[in-house]
């Protein structure tokens, strides 16, 4: 999915208040180094640089990533952006929390669980990620819909279940009613923040 025709204007397509789950990290750290895969225009990259966090993210939209610059700029704080295809990273060191925000229902399935696995193993021991993915189980689902939109959306429990070996610190599945753009229609996102303990 390219997003770049909508990171050209000059408003914030997402905004740039933080997802509440994201500040909601604060009560978990308040230091450490941060990745945050599929940044868009740095909603919550940002948040976390303002609280001291060592923050970079990478993304496929130079546009969104020219968003990003700018928004750390104007407030005196550093983000590390890195313009690439999520699936063509590599991760050459461990974070203290790695986030996905909306994102990773754009990649195939199989794509997404091993960057689900690679984001696990380049966590630090103790450290946190925080995903959020839509899920099937949407009042107006269909195949046909997944496929228009791009997305390879996960079942019920699924994300959960790729953590059962770390600690769930939350986890939640809620449908919302999506009016900021088009017709007004339904996502069931899985919100997943987790810890690692070896
Ligand atoms: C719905 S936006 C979410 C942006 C941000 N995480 C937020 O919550 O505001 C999804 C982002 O993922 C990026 N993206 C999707 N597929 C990608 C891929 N294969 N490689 C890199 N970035 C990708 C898009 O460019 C877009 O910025």
């Amino acid at each position: 999915m390219d997003f770049s025709e909508k990171y050209k204007k000059k408003e914030f397509h997402w905004g740039t208040e933080p997802n509440r789950a994201v500040v909601s990290l604060l009560e978990h750290m308040n230091s450490g180094e941060v990745l945050d895969i599929g940044i868009g225009e740095g909603k919550n990259a940002f948040f976390l640089a303002t609280k001291g966090f060592n923050v970079e993210g990478i993304d496929n939209s130079n546009e969104g990533l020219d968003k990003v610059k700018k928004l750390a700029e104007s407030n005196n704080v550093s983000i590390k952006t890195n313009c690439i295809n999520i699936r063509d990273f590599k991760f050459r060191k461990k974070y203290n929390l790695i986030m996905s925000t909306s994102t990773l229902h754009y990649l195939p399935k199989k794509e997404s669980c091993k960057i689900i696995r690679k984001i696990k193993k380049f966590t630090k021991n103790s450290g946190l990620n925080l995903i959020t993915v839509f899920t099937k189980d949407v009042p107006d689902y269909s195949p046909e819909m997944e496929k228009k939109f791009g997305l390879d959306l996960f079942e019920k429990e699924e994300l959960k279940n790729l953590y059962q070996d770390w600690e769930l610190v939350k986890y939640a599945e809620k449908t919302i009613l999506d009016k900021s753009h088009g017709d007004p229609h339904y996502h069931t996102i899985a919100l997943l923040i987790a810890k690692k303990v070896v």
